[in-house]
């Protein structure tokens, strides 16, 4: 069952992601292409409606204004046109149309179906999953992230023990999360998924490692080696899955659009591994990648689990990192997750942690003097995590959280909240 589509096509509009999902929360599935593609490209889509000219700030390219393929507006296809001047169009927005608008456009002008919806969707991917996948095996590195989590349970789904998952602990996850993993998909889900504990070799990389950025490359180029290795264990492996989302592509830029950032969970696998590449989550925003994880019974905290940084508590165990302080940053982000869950808080703040950095000061503990180090909360809200505010936090949820961080969390005699936003400062300490 393939869902109707609406497409949109990008003359330099900023604004090509917030069409896209107004669309598909009218039930209409909508994808984005570049103003540039061919009438043979645009009829091999499956059943486009209707075509958005979706133009804006950024409508010249290299000098010149752009336009479409002429031949496209023989089509006959139904055509709204936003900030971009055509007489082809039936009607010519200066902005964004409004829900109403678009929905007069895409039931009563396009007779489109409200057919996009996450049952559907599953039922198609699998379907896809098995036709391509046939009786072969598909290889995932499994972190436990939102996206490798749903594309796992879809995978699992779809072809149950041809999916092998791979789960690297670096020994920098959060407090319970690998165990998490474990649980729900070897135990609850029955899949095939290897686990490795390569903790003791990312700790001993990393000693005395000070620079954040040296940091984060040994984690990253560790992380391959370790995935690496246990790949080039198993045999037959013709697939590899990834947690690609639609905003990774729409990120990685188009023609009129520039590069906000490449996605950087992606790539890094050496060159001589020939896998085909499986992303079955490639067409979805986070909101539908959480729904569809719903679908697949995966648990709430798993599909609203806040972004965790691929090099974890890494970035958090400020300067070079310390079993010590490594272990002061996991006990108090879970005292915070805690009381943050107990007072609705988890559902309300974006991002949320603490770090612990590599100084010490005076205190008092049971009458004697303490030398110790201090712990930094962060509470921030953001939308593209380009900026972000801080939290205001009730005074007494932070008087709790204090209270149990100094009683509870060892080597540790401060508490600090950080007040400050992104920018001047960024999300991470590091
Ligand atoms: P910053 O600190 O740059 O963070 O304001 C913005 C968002 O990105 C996350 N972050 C990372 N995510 N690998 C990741 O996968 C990284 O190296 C990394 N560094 C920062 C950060 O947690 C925040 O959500």
């Amino acid at each position: 069952m393939k869902q109707d589509m609406i497409v949109i096509l990008d003359l330099g509009s900023v604004e090509n992601a917030e069409l896209a999902r107004n669309i598909r929360d009218l039930g209409v599935y909508s994808e984005i292409y570049a103003h540039d593609i061919t009438v043979e490209e645009l009829q091999a889509l499956p059943n486009v409606k209707g075509i958005v000219l979706n133009g804006g700030p950024n409508r010249v390219v290299d000098g010149t204004p752009v336009d479409i393929n002429e031949a496209i507006y023989d089509l006959g296809i139904p055509m709204i046109a936003v900030d971009h001047p055509s007489s082809k169009a039936e009607i010519n927005y200066t902005q964004l149309p409004t829900q109403e608008e678009l929905k007069h456009f895409v039931f009563d002008v396009c007779k489109a179906e409200t057919n996009w919806n996450m049952k559907n969707f599953v039922h198609d991917q699998v379907q896809r999953i098995q036709d391509e996948v046939g009786d072969k095996k598909v290889l995932l590195a499994l972190s436990g992230g939102v996206d490798s989590s749903v594309v796992a349970a879809l995978l699992i789904k779809a072809i149950g023990k041809q999916l092998v998952c791979v789960h690297v602990n670096h020994g920098l996850m959060r407090k319970g999360e690998s165990e998490d993993v474990v649980e729900i998909f070897r135990n609850q889900l029955d899949a095939n998924l290897i686990y490795v504990d390569a903790s003791e070799r990312f700790l001993t990389k990393l000693e005395g490692v000070s620079d954040p950025e040296e940091k984060r490359k040994i984690i990253g180029n560790e992380f391959v080696y370790v995935f690496d290795e246990e790949a080039s264990k198993l045999d037959g492996i013709d697939f590899l899955a990834q947690g690609t989302i639609y905003p990774d592509i729409i990120e990685s830029g188009t023609k009129t659009a520039k590069v906000v950032k490449s996605h950087h969970n992606v790539g890094g696998l050496p060159e001589d591994m020939q896998f085909k590449l499986i992303e079955p989550l490639y067409q979805l925003f986070k909101d539908e990648v959480r729904a569809c994880g719903l679908e697949l019974g995966l648990p709430e905290h798993m599909v609203f689990r806040q972004p965790f940084p691929g090099p974890g508590l890494g970035v958090r165990c400020l300067g070079a990192i310390t079993a010590d302080r490594l272990e002061a940053v996991r006990e108090s982000d879970a005292i915070l997750r805690e009381e943050f869950a107990k007072v609705g808080l988890d559902k309300k703040v974006w991002q949320y942690f603490t770090a612990v950095p590599d100084f010490k000061s005076v205190g008092v503990r049971d009458n004697e003097r303490s030398f110790e180090y201090p712990v930094i909360i962060r509470a921030v809200n953001t939308v593209d995590a380009m900026t972000a505010s801080i939290e205001h936090l009730d005074w007494e949820v932070l008087t709790v959280i204090t209270d149990r961080i100094l009683n509870e969390v060892k080597h540790v005699n401060r508490v600090l909240y950080d007040l400050s936003p992104k920018p001047v400062a960024t999300i991470e300490w590091e």
